[in-house]
């Protein structure tokens, strides 16, 4: 089969729900895919952050075969004898009381959202069905009805609803619009992505987590971080709280923490919060799996042991100062924090982000444009001062040659 026959397979047979970028792929190691002609790439995007230990890491992919090979699933019906392996070493690792483990990054989000709401019944004493959560513009949280309810993208909302009720939006990085919004005594939890990823890679204001996280805790109200796609290490700290010495009282992980081997996603909250769902509240068949615990164990001790977060905060700041010296008016803005970075492209001569990540795929890297005009560059974080240079050659090129 060719390149184009796999990518017709997939449209004739799969949901039009995604617009790849027209490249096939069949391997990956560390930094590295290859396609189905044996061209190789590299990886700036790592599945959105999934893949931030690199591509089939042998450390995960050993502690995954070998729990596949013993016990996959028990459901939460029964005890096994690595769950509370993984949910020890978890809550030490973050500094949480507990742990509610499920699969994906939405299922988390959705997971904080009920935790948030029965802790204003039970603890707050907000009056039934009256609890709201504080939401930010341009905001992303995956895919579920409750959450598409409080986008503020068309694409992901328009003709998806009626949607879930109780939400408030404010404009993110703005704390005066969050004081009046906690004015609001039903006001439960404030719900933000600490750098809002899919939205483009919007790095809000030094100071803003810390001091928003602060006004929560005057008002008695939840500060609840989406660390799905920042966490891990992505933005050069384990956390992107963690640059502003932030300790949220609901914890959201996703993505990297099984270094995106399978869908592993985790709630952290201390007993006070997380003790109010009781058994039969809440729940997942495959959430905590053996497999999953094993892998998100492996992942998480191969971001320690090869210093992932120094090396994404280090190579960040060179990748930047990189991009600045393109000189190229198709450069219009870089931002970003750690490897989480994102290049604004201004469309010149008809020429759009997606041109330029096509002419990145036929040079050798991977990327993708999210809303239009912004690249984001993401790679895998196990990657080498060398291969981040060799990287950027690509990129530069590839912009300056679109310029000729
Ligand atoms: C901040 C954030 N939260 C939640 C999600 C949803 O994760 P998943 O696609 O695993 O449901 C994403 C995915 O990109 C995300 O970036």
């Amino acid at each position: 089969m060719t390149a184009n026959d796999y990518m017709q397979r997939e449209d004739r047979y799969g949901a039009h729900n995604y617009h790849p970028l027209p490249v096939v792929l069949e391997k990956g190691e560390g930094v590295y895919v290859w396609d189905v002609d044996g061209k190789k790439y590299f990886d700036f995007l790592s599945a959105y952050s999934a893949v931030n230990q690199g591509h089939c890491h042998p450390k995960i992919i050993n502690a995954m075969i070998e729990q596949a090979k013993t016990l996959t699933l028990t459901s939460r019906a029964f005890y096994n004898n690595v769950l509370g392996e993984f949910e020890e070493y978890v809550t030490k690792y973050f500094g949480y009381d507990k742990v509610l483990p499920m699969n994906t990054g939405a299922e988390a989000d959705e997971t904080a959202i009920k935790l948030c709401r029965k802790w204003a019944y039970t603890k707050k004493g907000i009056a039934e069905n009256q609890a709201k959560i504080i939401v930010c513009e341009g905001n992303f949280h995956g895919r579920t009805t409750t959450i598409v309810s409080f986008s503020t993208d068309p694409t992901a909302k328009d003709g998806f609803g009626p949607f879930t009720p109780g939400f408030v939006t404010i404009p993110y990085n703005d704390l005066n619009a969050l004081e009046k919004a906690l004015e609001d005594p039903n006001v439960a939890g404030f719900l933000v992505e600490p750098i809002q990823g899919e939205a483009g890679v919007y790095v809000p204001d030094e100071g803003y987590l810390k001091k928003a996280s602060e006004m929560c805790k005057a008002k008695n109200v939840l500060f609840i971080a989406d660390e799905v796609q920042t966490g891990i290490a992505r933005t050069g700290q384990m956390l992107a709280c963690d640059h502003e010495d932030v300790h949220p009282d609901i914890l959201i992980l996703g993505k990297a923490i099984s270094g995106g081997a399978m869908p592993v996603s985790a709630v952290l909250a201390d007993d006070d919060i997380m003790l109010c769902i009781k058994p039969g509240e809440h729940g997942s068949t495959f959430g905590g799996n053996p497999v999953a615990a094993k892998v998100a164990i492996a992942a998480l001790e191969v971001i320690k042991e090869e210093k992932l977060t120094e090396n994404a905060e280090r190579l960040g700041k060179i990748f930047r100062d990189e991009m600045k010296k393109i000189k190229s008016d198709r450069v219009e803005v870089v931002r970003g924090k750690g490897l989480l970075n994102a290049v604004v492209i201004k469309p010149l001569e008809g020429k759009t982000a997606w041109d330029v990540c096509l002419a990145l795929r036929d040079n050798g890297l991977l990327a993708k444009p999210t809303h239009d005009h912004i690249i984001r560059f993401a790679p895998p974080l196990v990657i080498n001062q060398e291969q981040l240079m060799q990287a950027v050659e690509i990129i530069k090129k590839t912009i300056l040659d679109m310029d000729k």
